[in-house]
């Protein structure tokens, strides 16, 4: 189907998930406090948890970026005048088509993801709808090692869902600023951001009421059973959202409910957990205007717009290197 307009180029050597996992488990078990780094959700199962959670009456952020999409896509368009949009995290590319739908036709489509099978799904369903775009997905952490195939400029770089905030302020920063890099003075960057507001507001979106987030985050150690052999079971673990204060980020942790030794063949390692002692698996930073502002000045950015949904919940921010 289409094939000609489809490419698609793995930026991860084979089995480098796998060993990547693997030493942020040996790496992020031995930490006190225990963590792990939020990619490891989205295998196929926590795509689509991820999905649902986009749905519930809980989770606004999805929906309010959704909502300042359509009403500034024609603005992004013609303040960027891009010819290829790059989409870093892409998952299922479902905003993404508010994007296409304002730039012009025979556009250049990369989405990158560590998830081929999104990626290819997503892809080939783009392909059938519009008959004028070329897909180039790209298989790629975006936080290690960032790499764009080459494309038309300029250039479109979309970040969105607030996907910038589930990364430390260092990490942050590391990110901008090589993503600038990799920039010409005339592409762009379309930045999620999601905002500071009422701590209920934000921990209700995180410890949702039909419980789909506490199975979102249960999932993490399925995949840690699939791929290294680890003899954890989700239900000896509590989900745990809450607001940190001081940080102003939402943490998301499994919390064992017994002593607990979890055994992880592929390290030739075992981990003891205390009763009640907590993985963190999830930071999900909410900013303030002059925050962003500030972060993409550090980063090397000009920030050339800014646009929030009607509350004051969510916020887009298009962003130009500086010379
Ligand atoms: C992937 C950044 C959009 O941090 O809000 C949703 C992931 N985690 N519920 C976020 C997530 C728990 C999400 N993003």
């Amino acid at each position: 189907m289409s094939s000609s307009r489809f490419i698609l180029t793995r930026a991860l050597p084979q089995g480098a998930t796998a060993a990547a996992l693997a030493s942020d488990v040996a790496d992020g078990f031995a930490a006190v406090p225990k963590a792990l780094p939020p990619r490891w959700f989205y295998d196929a199962r926590g795509s689509e948890l991820f999905e649902e959670i986009t749905t519930l009456p809980e989770y606004y952020p999805t929906r309010a970026e959704h909502r300042i999409l359509t009403r500034h896509a024609g603005d992004i368009a013609r303040l960027t005048g891009a010819r290829t949009l790059v989409e870093l995290g892409s998952g299922s590319s479902l905003k993404t088509r508010l994007l296409l739908d304002a730039l012009p036709g025979g556009l250049l489509y990369v989405p990158v993801d560590v998830s081929e099978s999104a990626l290819e799904a997503a892809g080939h369903a783009l392909l059938t709808e519009r008959p004028g775009l070329r897909v180039h997905a790209v298989v790629a952490d975006f936080q290690t090692r960032l790499r764009l195939p080459a494309c038309p400029g300029p250039r479109l770089v979309a970040f969105l869902g607030g996907t910038i905030g589930n990364l430390l302020p260092p990490e942050r920063a590391a990110f901008l600023a090589a993503l600038r890099g990799l920039l010409d003075p005339d592409d762009a960057l379309l930045l999620g951001t999601d905002l500071v507001k009422d701590p209920r507001v934000l921990v209700a979106a995180y410890d949702d009421a039909r419980g789909v987030t506490a199975r979102f985050n249960k999932n993490l150690l399925r995949v840690l059973a699939r791929e290294l052999g680890a003899d954890c079971d989700p239900d000896d673990f509590d989900h745990v959202a809450l607001w940190d204060a001081e940080h102003e980020w939402i943490e998301m942790r499994l919390r064992a409910r017994s002593a607990l030794s979890v055994k992880v063949p592929a390290l030739n390692a075992g981990f003891d957990f205390r009763p009640g002692e907590e993985l963190r698996t999830e930071i999900s930073a909410k900013f303030r205007p002059e925050g962003v502002r500030d972060e993409l000045t550090a980063g090397g950015w000009r920030q050339a717009g800014w646009w929030t949904d009607p509350e004051g919940r969510f916020a887009l921010s298009l962003a130009f290197p500086r010379a």
